[in-house]
């Protein structure tokens, strides 16, 4: 298998992480044979779906693992595994079974502890490293690197362990209104808006019964009245890092509903944003895109969150780069040239399932794809929920505006239907 091991010299022996010098003779072989670039993605949504996909293109070896059958990424993979990916011992014991190069993580809910001790025995090489995905899956990890270590802008925040923790940080000047989530969770579950005393009890429970861990531990920030909300799609490329155009997004409970590209932003914000941006993932380290999300007002920008792995809002670059976040992922984590060049203002809009059934069905796709501007992402989820994503209309337009009403209108024109006789 010499293919095999000249990767892992050009991979474990060169520094890949430190230096960004990839080795130039790079050579990609071929997928099923034993010289493949093996890429195992832990976790199979819509967002890994096109990262196998790019990886497809570029002849490389992809094992989808997700803890259910046929999600998406499974569906366009070479193979695929069905594991509890929070259970230590079976991550180790597939990743020894099929001994990938990489391994990408495409959701937080992971054994990263594992992650870190597969990385440190050089097992495969965690993107964009363990200590990224182990820092973000938890909102104190994140919170602490980025306002106490990096000394970023941050709402002011709090952290509680229980009902009486959670009034006292209220109490002592995080006040009203606020956020309340639980440190392990993502997409607003167990979230709350609190306006007044009369959610805090509330929003504790609700907190509760949404963690991902059994001991309860909440983040509760103070809220930032911002002008508009980012996601700034950054790279980290062997050459160094490159910044995508801002993404603009709307939430609501916590969730993505729409987003678009470019965000018009001052000039001091943006110089501000890739500041920020670029703080946090040169901590993070490794090779890969990020998901900055940041707060802006005027002038001023706010550090949120951050994905280690392309970002929900950024499906919209589908249409409107010339390489999306998706193939930008794939080529930075290769070591391959990148470019973040926009290739046209665009916007993504959300279809959601709207109703709660196994393998349901989608009206009006031929009047969403009328306007040829437009294209559709249907997911092929197995299952379908009220609030579950199940696909985006995308579209280019001649502005951001003509751009998210093409997206919407596409969106709308896409109903989902019960299969049921
Ligand atoms: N401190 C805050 N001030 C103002 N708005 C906030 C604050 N915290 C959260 N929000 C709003 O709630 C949204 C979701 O919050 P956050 O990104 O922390 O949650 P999440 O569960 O990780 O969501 P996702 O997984 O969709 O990114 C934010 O995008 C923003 O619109
Ligand atoms: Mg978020």
């Amino acid at each position: 298998m010499a293919g095999e091991s000249e990767f892992h010299l050009f991979f474990y022996g060169c520094n890949y992480f430190d230096s960004f010098t990839v080795h130039s003779t790079m050579k990609v072989g071929t997928p099923l044979s034993p010289n493949a670039i093996k890429v195992m993605l832990l976790g199979s949504g819509e967002l890994g779906k096109e990262v196998v996909i790019e990886l497809q293109r570029l002849g490389v070896e992809t094992i989808a693992v997700d803890r259910y059958e046929n999600a998406p990424a499974q569906q366009v993979a070479h193979r695929f595994h069905v594991i509890d990916m929070t259970d230590a011992k079976a991550l180790r014991a597939l990743i020894e079974k099929e001994r990938p190069h990489i391994v990408v993580p495409e959701i937080e809910a992971i054994a990263t502890d594992e992650l870190v001790r597969i990385e440190d025995d050089k097992l495969a090489t965690i993107i964009p490293t363990a200590f990224a995905v182990h820092t973000t899956m938890n909102r104190e990890r994140i919170r602490r690197l980025a306002a106490e270590d990096l000394k970023l802008p941050t709402s002011p925040y709090a952290f509680a362990s229980s009902l009486e923790e959670l009034q006292a940080a209220i109490d002592s000047g995080i006040g009203f209104p606020s956020f309340v989530k639980p440190v392990m969770s993502s997409s607003g579950k167990g979230q709350t808006k609190l306006k007044s005393q009369a959610d805090v009890a509330k929003a504790w429970d609700k907190a509760l019964t949404a963690g991902r861990v059994k001991q309860p531990r909440v983040i509760v920030e103070g809220e930032i009245q911002f002008d508009f909300e980012i996601t700034l799609l950054t790279v980290r490329a062997k050459d160094g890092t490159h910044f995508c155009e801002p993404v603009g997004h709307v939430q609501i409970d916590g969730d993505y509903v729409e987003s678009w590209q470019p965000q018009v932003m001052s000039r001091a914000a943006l110089a501000k944003a890739h500041h920020i941006a670029h703080a946090v993932t040169a901590r993070l380290g490794g090779l890969g895109i990020f998901g900055v999300e940041l707060f802006v007002k005027g002038d001023e920008v706010w550090f949120s969150e951050i994905s280690p792995r392309p970002h929900d809002t950024g499906l919209v670059t589908l249409v409107s780069q010339y390489q999306s976040e998706f193939a930008l992922h794939a080529r930075a984590i290769l070591g391959l040239p990148v470019s973040t060049a926009l290739k046209s203002p665009g916007a993504s809009a959300v279809i959601y399932g709207g109703l709660e059934e196994k393998g349901i069905a989608f009206e009006g796709v031929p009047e969403a794809l009328a306007d040829p501007q437009t294209e559709l992402r249907l997911f092929g989820k197995p299952e379908s929920f009220k609030k579950r994503r199940m696909g985006v209309a995308l579209a280019c337009g001649n502005d951001t505006k003509d751009a998210r009403e093409r997206a919407k209108t596409a969106a709308a024109r896409v109903r989902p239907v019960s299969a049921r006789p």
